[in-house]
């Protein structure tokens, strides 16, 4: 298995987009994402992750892995590193920012106020849908925004 890749998902996803987003892409099953977990995903197939999911019950949260701070600074410090100890903030690996889970708004470091980029979840019948037009790339925040 090739981590946080799309074919890395273990075994063939099924069924069909949820209502109101049809033609869009399962990314991986819900419980392929631990409880309270992050993982990141390259749903383009680049060669690196793109942006990362995190997990809390049957909710997901989806972020670009773009850090405001800085351009093209990716977040985590190795594979699906994305969460503080605790695993009750976002981390980025950089500098030590640390964003809400659930809102993507730093609140700790040389950010505070920025947010990170949000990607387009749904979760239905137990699979995550990437929803939103997704561009492919490492980019600004700046440039996830304009477009
Ligand atoms: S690049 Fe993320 S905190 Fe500096």
């Amino acid at each position: 298995m090739v981590a946080g890749r799309w074919s890395a998902a273990p075994g063939p996803l099924s069924g069909h987009a949820p209502a109101g987003h049809p033609g869009k892409r399962p990314l991986c099953r819900l419980d392929d994402i631990a409880d309270g977990a992050s993982r990141g995903f390259d749903p383009l197939r680049e060669g690196r992750d793109t942006m990362f999911v995190v997990r809390r019950g049957d909710a997901v949260f989806g972020w670009r892995n773009a850090c405001p701070h800085y351009d093209f600074a990716r977040m985590a410090w190795k594979k699906d590193a994305f969460l503080n100890a605790d695993g009750t903030r976002i981390r980025c690996s950089a500098h030590g920012a640390l964003f809400g889970i659930e809102d993507g708004v730093c609140e700790v470091g040389p950010c505070i106020g920025e947010a990170l980029t949000p990607v387009l979840l749904a979760v239905h019948d137990g699979v995550v849908w990437l929803c939103g037009d997704y561009q492919p790339g490492l980019r600004t925040t700046r440039e996830l925004r304009e477009v």
